[in-house]
Order: structure tokens, then C-alpha cells, then sequence
């Protein structure tokens, strides 16, 4: 027995000088599981870890409540789950703001990593002690969720789990830990637990973990440890393994499908029962729409047995992607009871499960030309998207995770892909809730893609044997059980760069089936090859992943014929990741992790390896395509700031160019279609590389890892953005104007207005609308075609011109405006692509595009004032002018706090903006921070007002 008290830490604390905090009852008492009645589940909510070349004690007396007489030898994370990092972070042993700071990660000592580490927790269970709860076949069921890289687990002096049981970062299992619970201390009550865990070292090519190939440093202990948390269940005698709900589309037919076990030694009877309720998100405010049961059934001792209940919801509420409408939610609640015998005879609740689903069907075909078409609730959908990765440590915050997922909307996309980054259970809840469609699957590059015919594969990664077919059977299992319900999920790629063997592949594809999985499995995100089970996925991955100019994505002579391997990237077919590598930070996130030699470096040292960019081992280390193009078209920089403004005029355009290029060439000329026999090839869907960093990246984001967003990111919004589902994009190679729609009941007749001026002087060189010029616009839904043709006067510049593309909601002058952008195109054309000379990971430019005379602009004189906000407008609005005859050239507005630091996460409608002579904008900006419940963010009090031909100034709000 363990007596912890105050004064005896107090002493302790002295002698050993070890600041830890003072404890005023056990761990245990604190770590109390509240386990109420069966089916009640709970997590191990704090840990103390230790290298194991500390820890001389064995496990079966370290697990054994009381076996450790002070934990100041330890360092105590009060998480549920944490990375050895994560938790030493947040013990104090490192701090993440320093960790992050220049090359200091380089510093912390990798060698203490390659030996196990161990978690220690001691908890007891506040169980119920009214009687009806806990009846003589009380069980205890310890539920894993991957612990990376392996692990021996050990509860109350008894080994649980040994390493080749418990393998793989998303191997979840589930051990009946029934003995060594009631062993515990004698009784269920108030005893005193001690569980230790011993996580093995992770390499990356030997076992299954969460890797970053090349995107940024390693994390020191390459995520070892137990990151997603390890749950205690009580059940009764029966206990729900797995648990399934298929909706069958939309029609109101649900499918629950459970695995049930008899734990007990005797045979049992149960039944079991279901109710679905309309998720309200309140709980308990859902009304009830269907309940179903089972007939009385018996199950012999250790039986297991598979039970499917089906309920039909009457007028089911459609689930639907943000740009297409709600996002309906219901409940199911599956719960086992026992009865003794008798039919008469009380019935005991035994286990319970729930779980949440939207009425939604998801279907994919692939066209003969090899390209992936996705269709919800039968309309083809075209997949805009972010590569997502957790924090560099793994560590899991939801509201953190929330403001990602606000962002991705903003911008206008409406996907995230999880390339073997599964992250934790909540990511799936806010998914379902906000409407983002998810894309998980297995990870490029090491252990998860250890085939044979794999030419990329770092040496000396072994391939499979039969215990990491296990691994991967596990992890499977697991992954499809925790995703399968939710409407968010639009498919499971089973292959990132190559695709897995049959072996593999029959594995994969069987556990996706049993969990009851919804939307399509595809081979793999690239067209290296596929299985014959599976057949083609229809995505491709030829890059680029660096720097192309914006009429890259445009170039494709006829969108009928387009080969992969003549135009690569380019906006036709599926690109799974791809992008022009954009995404540097603004000056006041840079000087959170750069020093002032790396903040010179920048732009004195532009061909030189940098910290912060991809590893040392990429061909991503160095900012050499970017900065070559950067100096060529924007003219060499001559100091910091000029030298950010230009990367953010630089990510703007191409981030815009992509993305409105994929959207203009979705439905072009009915190109859409979802029949398998067609060739032709429209632009059906690109992920961009990446969504965001894993850790304070200098690219391959669409917004900082401090949540600021800049010129990548609206350029993504000005050519999607959540309230721009219909919009006019400019083809830089055609000189035209694409009317797109991707909304599904948006139509009518509109007005797109094309002007094009003289940067230098605001000089007008046309003015043409579609009224006059074309025919009359029809907008219809989910398409997009060209309404003006070689825009006059674009061909024949002399210098830099502007480009105001308009698109008006009816034929009159007066009409709403809809969507507005300004595009910069150069007098000496646009950039030359050497398509030849192309590798996997840029097409070069033999000729660029100049811009080089925006240097010269004179200033335009432009004020901000605060508006009163419009009717309903949450936020706050200024109102930009233009007082001059000459543009004010990307404009940009920063949200301060009194300190003058960055408010973030926040919303503008519109950002970067560049004003015509004498034009007025006002937008309107929003602090995310108090509706996300993200704590200690300063309120924005000033607005930073700047640009490339503006003068700098503050307004005080
Ligand atoms: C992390 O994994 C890499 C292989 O990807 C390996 O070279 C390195 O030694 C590992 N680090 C540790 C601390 O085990
Ligand atoms: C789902 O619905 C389709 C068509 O409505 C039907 O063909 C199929 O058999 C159904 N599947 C199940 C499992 O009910
Ligand atoms: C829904 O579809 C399933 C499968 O086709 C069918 O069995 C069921 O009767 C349908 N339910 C309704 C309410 O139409
Ligand atoms: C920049 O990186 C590329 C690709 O890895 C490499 O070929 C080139 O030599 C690097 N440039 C310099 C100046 O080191």
C-alpha cells in the first residue's frame, strides 16, 4: 500500500531539487477512471516516462501499484497521450518555441532515443456502488489504439500484450485485462492499479510509425511512444468487439453490425438493441427516429458471434459536402443486455457502443484515359484539396485541428488528404460536422510501402514478413473500424506512391469490407502500377512539388487528348499531390523561429540550403527554383521586406493559377462525365502540396504554422473561396475568361466584365463585357465555360497590365458583383515552359514573365477607415481607397493586438487585394479564436495596412 503524503513530496522535493509540482493526493486517487456501469469506457489519463537505461526494476514488479516510492525520478506529462517528445515537452524538458527556433532541434540528443522508453500510470476505478451495475460478471477490456513503434504492456504485476501483438503506430487491440484488474489490490472499489507501457525505438524503414519523409526534420524519437490514448472498458459478460453502421446511400436504411463476445465462463443469453437518434449536437436533445432488437440469443463460454440489426429512419436528412448544402447528423447507440435464463428474468445492461453517421452515398469510377471521377449523392464531385499533416510531435488539439479545417473551408476547398497521418478519432467528428471531406490512406516511402517492385525504397527497409502482414491487418482493422461512419469520408487510398501487393491489397480490401467500409478504395495516389483486384486508382503523381509559373496549369493543347507525360501536372485528370511549392511566411511568423543570419539568408543567400525547408537529403532543401524565378520576374530584392512581399505576390499568383485552373477545366466543353469509357480528361480533382506544416516551414503550406495566413493562401481564396462558388478565372494561356460554377442550384444569366489597364499609369487599354462582346451568360451548376475568348488588348501589352475580371449577378451595369479578382500579366507574355526538360518535380522555364517595372510604380494613395458593420455581418469591416489615378498594387491588411503581434486564426473576406485607379473595397475581417474556444489569443485592436506601392500604415480600430 502507498502512502503518498503532502509532506513527505514537500521533503522530497527539497532534497532532490527537482521542481516538480507538489502532489496532494496519489496518482491514483487522481487518476481516477470513471467507470460507472458497463459499458462506461475511460482513458489512462496522465503518464510519468523514462528512458528504460534508467528504469533498472523489471515490469512485472514496476506494474505494480505503489513499485515506484517517488516519481521524481520521472517526468510527469498529465496527458492521455503523448509522443516520448510530446511528453518531455510537456513536462518541461523541452520547449517547443526554442526547440523550433533556427537549427536548435538539431541539438537535442537523438542517441536517447534509440532505446525503449517507458509510460507509467497508477489509477484507480470509481466504479458505482449501487449493485445493479456491477453483477459478479464485471469485465475489463484495455483497448489500444496504435502505440509506435511496439510495445510490451504490463497491468498489476501481468504481462498484457508483448511486442509482436501490440505493432505498429495504428495497431489497435483489445486485451480482456479482467484478472489483473480484480488482482489489483483485491477489490474493484477504490483499488490501486499501476499499468507500465515499454515503446520500442521507431525507424521508419523497419517499422510501421508516422513518418514525414522529406517535409521537414524528423522529430528526435520519430514519434515513439504511446500517442493516441489507451482506453479501460468495464463491460458485463458480453462485450461489443467491432461495430458497424452502413447507411446504403440515402434511402433511410441503416445496417448496424456488431462482433459480440461472451467473456465469462458461462454461457449467457443477450439481446441486443439499437436506437438512432438525430444528432442535435446537444446531447440528449437528438429525437429518436428507429430503434431495433435482436431476438434472445446464446452465446457459449469465450463465443463470439456476428449480430446485424437494420432500422429504416423515415425521410432521412441528406448529408452533403460544405459547398453543397447541410450537414445532417444522427446517432446510433448499440447496447447489449444479458438476461439470466428465464425470459422473465432481469435483464442487465452488459455493453454499450455508439457511434455517429450522415445519410450520404459516395461513388468513383475511373475513365479509360486512367482518370478518377468521385460522385456524392450521384453529382460528380471535383476534389479540391490540402495535403494535411499533424504537428511535428504529434500532439492533438481539436479546436487547433478545428481552425485547419475553418481555413481549408475558407480558402474554397473542400477536402484534406491524410497520407498515413490518421491523427485521432475527433478529426472525423469535426470533419462530419463542418462538411470537409477527408481522404486517408497509407503512407509513400518507408516501412508501409515495402514491396518488392518498389524502386524508390530508402535502403535497407526490409520487405514484408509475415508478422508485418499481421501489422498491417491490424492497423487496417483498426483505422477502417474508427472511420467507416462518417459522412466524411470520401475514400481510402490503400497506396500512396506504389500500390501493395495481393497480399496486401486482400488484406487491406477484406478489413475494409468487415468494418462495413462506405466509398471507394483506391490502389494508390500514383500511376506506378496497381493491383488486379483493385485495378487503376485514376490519380497521378508526376508533380510538380516546386515552383511552375501560372500558365503551367493551363498549357494543354486539347483537354480531349492530354497525355500524362507530355503535360504532367497540368489541370487535367486527378493530381493526388502537387503544387508549386509555395507558402513563406510573413515577416512576424518568420522572426518567431529565424534568426536574424537565417532572416538574411533569405534574400542575400537565395541558392542556399535552409534549415527550414524540406531536410538536407531533399531536393527540397534549397529555394533555388522559386528564387530563380522570383529575382527573373520580380526583380532582384533589395532588402527583407521587399524581398517577402515579392514571395507573397509570387505564392499568390500560383497558388490562384492551380487552383482556378483545375476549377476551369472540371467541366469545360461537358467535359465531365462519369462514364468509364470516356477519354476525355477533365480536370477531376488536385490535392495541393501541402495544406500545412508539421512544424514552422518556410514552404509547402497554405497558411503558417502560427495560423497566419498570407499570399498562398488568398490566392487559393480568390480563386475558390467559400463565397466565390461561382466565379470567372483567367486562362493565361488562351488570354480568356472561364465562367465557373461549382455550386449544385446556383444558375441564371450573368454579366462578366473584362478591363485591362496600365499598371504604370492606370491608363485603360479595353473594357469589354459579355452583354456587348459574347453571347449572354448562362451560369449553370458544377460546370464552367469560356465567355471571352483572347481578351483584347492582353496580347499586345508593353508593360505590366492589370486585369479586372468581374462577374455580376444579371445583365445591368448596376448588378451585384459576385466574385472580383485582379490579375498582374506581363508585357513580354507569359513564362516559357521547357515541358521537355521536365523531371518529378518541376517543369523549368527557359523564358520568364517580367514584372520588373512594378518596381518603379509610383504610389497610390490609399486610406482605411472602419465601416459600421452591413446588417448581419459579424466582424469587423475597413473600407479601402484608392484616392489615386495610378493602382495600389496587393494590398494587404494584418488584424494586430495592442502588443502589435499577429491575432490568429482569423477570417478576412478578402485580402491582398489590388485596387483600379479611384476603387473602393471593403472587407471585413473575423477573430476565429473566441467561437473556437482557442485559449490565450490576444483580440485583434489595429488593423497593419500595406502594399507594393502603398505606404505603410496602422488604423486603430
Ligand atoms: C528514425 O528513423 C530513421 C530512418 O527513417 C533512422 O535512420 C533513425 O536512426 C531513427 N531515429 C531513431 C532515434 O531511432
Ligand atoms: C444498397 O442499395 C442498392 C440499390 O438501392 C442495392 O442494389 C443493394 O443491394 C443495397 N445493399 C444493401 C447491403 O442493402
Ligand atoms: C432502401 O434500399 C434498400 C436496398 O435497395 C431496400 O432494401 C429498401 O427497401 C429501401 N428502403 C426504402 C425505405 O426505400
Ligand atoms: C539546390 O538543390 C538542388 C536539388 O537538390 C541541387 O541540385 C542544387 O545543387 C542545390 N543548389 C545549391 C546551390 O546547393
Amino acid at each position: 500500500m502507498r502512502l503518498f503524503l503532502d509532506t513527505t513530496v514537500a521533503v522530497l522535493a527539497i532534497v532532490t531539487a527537482v521542481a516538480a509540482a507538489p502532489r496532494t493526493r496519489s496518482d491514483a486517487q487522481r487518476n481516477a477512471l470513471p467507470l460507472a456501469t458497463a459499458g462506461d469506457t475511460a482513458a489512462i489519463p496522465s503518464w510519468d516516462i523514462q528512458s528504460s537505461a534508467k528504469i533498472t526494476q523489471d515490469l512485472v514488479s514496476l506494474s505494480k501499484s505503489g513499485a515506484v516510492s517517488s516519481t521524481s525520478a520521472w517526468h510527469h506529462a498529465p496527458l492521455s497521450r503523448c509522443t516520448v517528445m510530446g511528453c518531455l515537452i510537456e513536462a518541461g524538458v523541452y520547449n517547443d518555441s526554442d526547440l523550433f527556433f533556427s537549427d536548435h532541434l538539431e541539438a537535442v540528443d537523438r542517441t536517447q532515443f534509440q532505446v525503449p522508453w517507458l509510460y507509467r500510470s497508477e489509477f484507480s476505478i470509481a466504479s458505482s456502488s449501487s449493485s445493479s451495475d456491477n453483477t459478479s460478471s464485471t469485465h475489463y477490456l484495455l483497448e489500444t489504439n496504435g502505440i509506435t513503434s511496439r510495445a510490451d504492456i504490463y497491468l498489476n504485476g501481468q504481462q498484457v500484450a508483448d511486442k509482436v501483438a501490440q505493432s505498429g503506430a495504428y495497431g489497435g487491440h483489445i486485451y480482456d485485462v479482467t484478472s489483473a484488474i480484480l488482482s489489483g489490490s483485491g477489490k474493484e472499489n477504490d483499488s490501486s492499479n499501476a499499468i507500465v507501457v515499454r515503446a520500442y525505438p521507431t525507424n521508419y524503414l523497419q517499422d510501421f510509425g508516422v513518418g514525414f519523409v522529406d517535409w521537414n526534420p524528423y522529430p528526435p524519437d520519430n514519434g515513439t511512444g504511446v500517442w493516441r490514448d489507451i482506453n479501460l472498458r468495464k463491460t458485463g459478460a458480453v462485450a461489443i468487439e467491432a461495430f458497424s453502421v452502413v447507411t446504403n446511400g440515402t434511402n433511410g436504411t441503416v445496417t448496424i453490425q456488431a462482433t459480440v463476445r461472451n467473456l465469462d465462463k458461462a454461457g449467457v443469453n443477450f439481446v441486443a438493441n439499437a436506437v438512432i437518434a438525430r444528432d442535435n449536437a446537444s446531447p440528449g436533445l437528438g429525437a429518436t427516429q428507429s430503434t431495433t432488437s435482436s431476438p434472445s440469443t446464446q452465446l457459449g463460454p469465450g463465443q463470439t458471434t456476428r449480430i446485424t440489426l437494420t432500422a429504416t429512419v423515415d425521410s432521412p436528412a441528406i448529408w452533403w459536402p460544405r459547398q453543397w448544402g447541410d450537414q445532417p447528423l444522427y446517432n446510433v447507440q448499440l447496447t447489449v443486455s444479458t438476461s439470466s435464463g428465464t425470459p422473465s428474468s432481469s435483464v442487465v445492461k452488459s455493453d454499450t457502443a455508439t457511434k455517429s453517421f450522415g445519410f450520404r452515398i459516395i461513388t468513383a469510377t475511373v475513365s479509360s484515359a486512367d482518370d478518377i471521377v468521385f460522385s456524392i449523392n450521384g453529382k460528380p464531385f471535383q476534389v479540391l484539396g490540402g495535403g494535411y499533416t499533424p504537428d511535428v510531435f504529434l500532439r492533438w488539439d481539436a479546436a487547433r485541428f478545428e481552425a485547419h479545417a475553418r481555413y481549408t473551408l475558407d480558402m474554397g476547398l473542400n477536402t484534406i488528404r491524410l497520407e498515413g497521418k490518421m491523427e485521432q478519432p475527433d478529426l472525423y467528428d469535426i470533419a462530419d460536422r463542418l462538411g470537409l471531406m477527408v481522404l486517408p490512406g497509407w503512407e509513400c516511402c518507408d516501412k508501409w510501402e515495402a514491396w518488392s517492385y518498389n524502386d524508390d525504397l530508402p535502403k535497407p527497409t526490409a520487405i514484408w514478413s509475415d508478422a508485418d502482414y499481421a501489422t498491417a491487418n491490424a492497423s487496417m482493422r483498426h483505422e477502417a473500424a474508427m472511420q467507416q461512419s462518417h459522412p466524411s469520408l470520401l475514400g481510402f487510398l490503400v497506396g500512396s506512391d506504389y500500390w501493395p501487393d495481393d497480399r496486401a491489397t486482400a488484406i487491406y480490401t477484406t478489413a475494409l469490407a468487415d468494418a462495413g467500409w462506405q466509398s471507394p478504395i483506391v490502389s494508390s495516389a500514383a500511376k506506378t502500377g496497381y493491383s488486379k483486384a483493385l485495378g487503376p486508382g485514376g490519380m497521378k503523381m508526376p508533380g510538380p512539388y516546386d515552383w511552375v509559373p501560372p500558365n503551367y496549369w493551363y498549357d494543354i493543347t486539347d483537354p480531349a487528348t492530354v497525355d500524362d507525360n507530355v503535360r504532367y501536372g497540368a489541370a487535367f485528370g486527378f493530381g493526388s499531390e502537387q503544387g508549386p511549392g509555395g507558402g513563406t511566411p510573413t515577416l512576424s511568423s518568420l522572426k518567431k523561429f529565424l534568426s536574424t543570419a537565417d532572416l538574411d539568408d533569405l534574400w542575400r543567400a537565395p541558392n542556399k540550403g535552409l534549415y527550414h525547408m524540406s531536410t538536407a537529403a531533399s531536393s527540397f532543401h534549397n529555394r533555388t527554383i522559386f528564387n530563380t524565378a522570383l529575382w527573373q520576374r520580380y526583380g532582384a530584392p533589395n532588402s527583407l521586406d521587399d524581398y517577402l512581399l515579392k514571395t507573397q505576390m509570387a505564392d499568390y499568383e500560383a497558388t490562384r493559377a492551380e487552383f482556378e485552373g483545375f476549377a476551369a477545366n472540371w467541366g469545360l466543353a461537358g467535359a465531365i462525365n462519369t462514364d468509364a469509357s470516356s477519354t476525355k480528361r477533365p480536370a477531376t480533382g488536385v490535392i495541393y502540396w501541402m495544406l500545412n506544416g508539421a512544424w514552422p516551414a518556410l514552404h509547402w503550406a497554405l497558411f503558417d504554422y502560427y495560423l497566419h495566413p498570407a499570399g498562398a493562401y488568398y490566392g487559393v481564396k480568390a480563386a475558390l473561396g467559400e463565397n466565390r462558388l461561382e466565379h470567372v478565372a483567367y486562362d493565361y494561356v488562351r488570354r480568356s475568361a472561364v465562367l465557373i460554377n461549382r455550386s449544385q442550384n446556383q444558375s441564371g444569366v450573368r454579366m462578366v466584365r473584362a478591363e485591362l489597364i496600365n499598371a504604370a499609369d492606370g491608363a485603360v487599354i479595353s473594357n469589354i463585357t459579355t452583354s456587348t462582346k459574347e453571347r449572354t451568360t448562362i451560369s449553370t451548376p458544377n460546370s464552367s465555360r469560356v465567355v471571352l475568348n483572347n481578351i483584347q488588348g492582353i496580347a499586345t501589352l508593353k508593360d505590366v497590365g492589370l486585369l479586372r475580371l468581374t462577374l455580376l449577378d444579371g445583365q445591368s451595369s448596376s448588378a451585384n458583383v459576385i466574385s472580383r479578382s485582379v490579375y498582374w500579366l506581363s508585357g513580354s507574355g507569359v513564362d516559357t515552359l521547357d515541358w521537355d526538360d521536365s523531371n518529378w518535380y518541376y517543369t523549368p522555364v527557359s523564358k520568364y514573365a517580367s514584372f520588373q517595372s512594378l518596381d518603379k510604380l509610383p504610389a497610390a494613395n490609399v486610406t482605411a477607415t472602419r465601416q459600421p458593420a452591413a446588417n448581419g455581418t459579424a466582424g469587423t469591416t475597413v473600407l479601402l481607397e484608392n484616392h489615386s489615378s495610378v493602382p495600389a498594387i496587393f494590398v494587404s491588411l494584418n488584424l494586430v493586438d495592442a502588443a502589435g503581434a499577429d491575432v490568429t486564426p482569423v477570417k478576412w473576406s478578402d485580402n491582398y487585394v489590388t485596387l483600379f485607379p479611384h476603387e473602393a473595397l471593403a472587407l471585413t475581417v473575423q477573430e476565429l479564436a473566441p467561437a473556437l474556444g482557442i485559449k490565450g489569443v490576444t483580440r485583434g485592436v489595429a488593423v497593419q495596412v500595406s502594399g507594393k506601392n502603398v505606404a505603410k500604415a496602422t488604423l486603430a480600430l
